[in-house]
């Protein structure tokens, strides 16, 4: 059987990596939690946008941040994104919002918001369901580093842009694979290189390339490296039992 989840695992790594899909359904499999930090900055995102605020003026962006109430849901199976109390879904997807998010979660302020707020939501699914899987670019680095478990993906910038292309194109949004490399490799080169936690592999993070796996062999990977670094409870005759 797969085990329930005990801790926190924190999957950072670039843009179409599978990240989000293969954290969901890590987080379904092992009867945790899932947090979605990316949909958090989309989330203010949005907000600047529909606010009229440009993205890079940093001052501005942080006085919405501060009066602006960034939700999301943690079940795996139903993730939900609001913004002051209104569903935002899918409009958080757009290319409006994906040519926006970075400068917005440059801005010190932005996570330092966030940051404190994702804290406190890992804080409550471990106290109460035991486990949560968080997605994200600098999970194992700032937000949790005392995590069991970290893994860092990876994959060529062809096998992301087709990857995220497809997304795209399956969600009923125009997208070519080569429109999407350029947007992947923009957002990949200003999300490294900016001044708060960039986007880097923790000290002590597995790194795993899934340019040539499936989202399944993905997934078994890392119920692997979970049970091999003792997250796993497997139950045995009824009781449960932590393997090491
Ligand atoms: O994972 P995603 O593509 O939905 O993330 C959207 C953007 O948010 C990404 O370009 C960088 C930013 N982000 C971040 O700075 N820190 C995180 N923990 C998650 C996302």
């Amino acid at each position: 059987m797969a085990g329930a989840l005990r801790g926190v695992v924190a999957l950072d790594g670039p843009s179409g990596t599978g990240k989000t899909t293969v954290a969901r359904t890590l987080a379904a499999t092992l009867g945790a939690e899932y947090l979605d930090t990316g949909a958090m900055y989309r989330v203010l995102t949005l907000a600047v946008l529909r606010a009229g605020i440009d993205p890079e003026d940093a001052e501005a962006v942080a006085s919405l941040a501060r009066r602006t109430e960034v939700g999301v849901g943690t079940s795996p199976h139903t993730p939900t994104a609001s913004l002051d109390g209104a569903d935002v879904g899918e409009r958080i997807r757009t290319e409006e919002v994906n040519g926006a998010v970075s400068a917005v979660s440059a801005v010190p302020e932005v996570r330092g918001l966030l940051v404190a707020h994702q804290r406190r939501i890992i804080a409550e699914a471990v106290a109460t369901t035991g486990g949560i899987v968080v997605d994200g670019r600098d999970i194992g680095t700032v937000v949790a580093p005392e995590a069991p478990l970290k893994v860092f993906l990876t994959a060529s910038a062809d096998v992301r842009a087709r990857r995220r292309s497809a997304q795209d194109s399956a969600a009923g949004r125009a997208s070519t694979p080569s429109d999407a490399k350029a947007s992947v490799e923009r957002r990949d080169q200003l999300d490294s290189t900016r001044a708060t936690s960039p986007l880097r592999p923790a000290e002590d993070a597995v790194s795993l390339d899934t340019s040539e796996l499936t989202v399944e062999q993905v997934i078994e990977a890392l119920r692997a490296l979970a049970d091999r670094h003792g997250i796993l409870t497997h139950a045995s005759g009824g009781i449960a039992e932590t393997r090491r």
